[in-house]
């Protein structure tokens, strides 16, 4: 049995190649889009931050993806797996398969925090639909927030109901889970995100906020912002874990792998794009702080919508839309481990995401009953599993696995058999996109991690 027929039994293939790319594109669009994207913006002064953003996105991200996608479709199985089937293949040492291994852990890793804050969302989706910020003020909405945080059996319970729903829509499997979740919910948070969009038309100060996107002010742009620009490139587009290989494993045999990746960067820019276009206009009618910090969601647009005609209903819908773009994010989060487990051949489907949600749900509890967002002086010295956490997985983990994944598909894989996976033989964006993995993507992200490195070591 070859590859394809061997894993078409095991886990299933999307049914077209749109079900793959709405499906990567719901991997890719996540909190990183809508919660990440505009306060790291706004910390790093606007529009000179989105250009290096979006070089990185282009040099970086998109070449980088291709790779993790050809290695998934040509082992066809888990990043662990497949990682061993093309080390085997290529002849290489097996340490190469570490890639897969760091990938799985790398995914827990961020299901445990990403998973904490997708349950903030829940709540706010119930707070703001039953008129909890309905005329609120500024330190009012950041109290309130303070105190649900404080409150920890409600933050455990969220976390646990947002857990159970990425339990469910995995177990139920890719074709009957995955693709059914993609096919629904990444229309509806389009459809979502335009109405907004009109909203903050109307409604908001989009002048301001086209400006503060787009004004290339250089000045603004320090080189710690190069860093995180790079950074989020990585985390937004899903890259250097395996979970893009995981589902390019499940792809169509014949697929247009370059045109489909360049899809999904651009979809994921553009909601990106979008969802700063619809939050910065709506802060800046309601006179708040575009540099507010992580809080610029939670706190910010709750005394924004809280203050607007029909706040009420476009917030709920807002809140609605986040929670919708974290949760087809974290089910590629674990499907890599998932895959795995279910390929040792002990445990069916279910029981394999039951262990992976059960070990991811486990780390979330560390990272509440770690931090301190209730301000606790004695806590003050505590080790923060959360912020722990995000700092291994985005400046460590996924950066070296992107850039191994780079090396390997660029200088260690036979060219021939990445051109015919690749389905681009003789095409000159082939040998344009080997360039660009071989020296330009390995380079950028050792130098940029070498500099981040540095500079937080020699900072602490
Ligand atoms: N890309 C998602 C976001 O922007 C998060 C995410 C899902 C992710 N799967 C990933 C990040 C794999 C890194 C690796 O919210």
């Amino acid at each position: 049995m070859d590859n394809f027929t061997n894993q078409q039994k095991m886990h299933g293939v999307w049914n077209s190649r749109w079900t793959f790319i709405l499906a990567a594109t719901g991997s890719a669009v996540g909190l990183g889009n809508i919660w990440k994207f505009p306060y790291i913006t706004g910390e790093n002064g606007g529009g000179a931050f989105v250009l290096v953003y979006l070089l990185c996105i282009a040099v970086i991200g998109i070449p980088i993806m291709v790779a993790e996608v050809l290695i998934g479709r040509r082992g066809r199985m888990s990043p662990i797996n497949s990682m061993k089937f093309v080390t085997n293949e290529a002849g290489r040492h097996g340490a190469w398969t570490l890639i897969g291994w760091g990938g799985v852990i790398a995914g827990l890793f961020i299901m445990a925090f990403y998973s904490v804050v997708a349950g903030w969302s829940l709540h706010h989706v119930i707070e703001t639909a039953s008129g909890g910020f309905t005329g609120i003020a500024g330190e009012e909405a950041g109290a309130k927030f303070g105190g649900f945080l404080a409150n920890k059996e409600s933050v455990i319970a969220w976390h646990t109901v947002f857990s159970l729903m990425t339990f469910g829509v995995v177990a139920a499997g890719v074709t009957k889970g995955l693709s059914v979740v993609a096919r629904i919910l990444m229309p509806f948070l389009f459809v979502a995100l335009a109405i907004l969009l009109v909203y903050a038309v109307v409604k908001g100060d989009i002048a301001q906020g086209f400006a503060f996107l787009f004004d290339f002010k250089f000045d603004k742009l320090t080189g710690k912002g190069v860093l995180v620009a790079l950074g989020h490139a990585f985390f937004t587009l899903s890259l250097g874990m395996g979970a893009i290989m995981a589902y390019g494993a499940y792809m169509p045999a014949h697929a247009n792998v370059a045109g489909t990746v360049i899809t999904i960067g651009i979809l994921d820019t553009l909601v990106a794009l979008i969802a700063g276009l619809c939050i910065f206009p709506i802060v800046f009618a309601n006179g708040l702080e575009a540099a507010s910090g992580p809080g610029l969601m939670f706190i910010s647009l709750p005394v924004a919508f809280g203050n607007m005609p029909f706040g009420l209903l476009f917030g709920t819908l807002f809140f609605v839309l986040i929670v919708v773009a974290a949760w087809s994010s974290a089910v590629s989060l674990i499907e890599p481990g998932v895959a795995w487990v279910t390929e040792l051949g002990k445990f069916n489907r279910t029981i394999s995401t039951a262990i992976l949600t059960f070990l991811a749900w486990l780390g979330g509890m560390a990272c509440i009953y770690s931090n301190n967002w209730e301000g606790d002086p004695e806590k003050e010295s505590q080790f923060h599993v959360f912020e722990g956490l995000d700092f291994i997985t985005s400046q460590l983990m996924l950066p070296l696995g992107g850039m191994f994944i780079a090396i390997f598909a660029g200088w260690l894989m036979n060219k021939t058999v990445v051109a015919k996976e690749l389905d681009a033989e003789g095409h000159p964006m082939f040998e344009i996109w080997r360039f660009l993995v071989r020296y330009i993507s390995p380079t950028l992200v050792a130098l940029v991690m070498v500099i981040t490195l540095y500079k937080t070591f020699t900072a602490a």
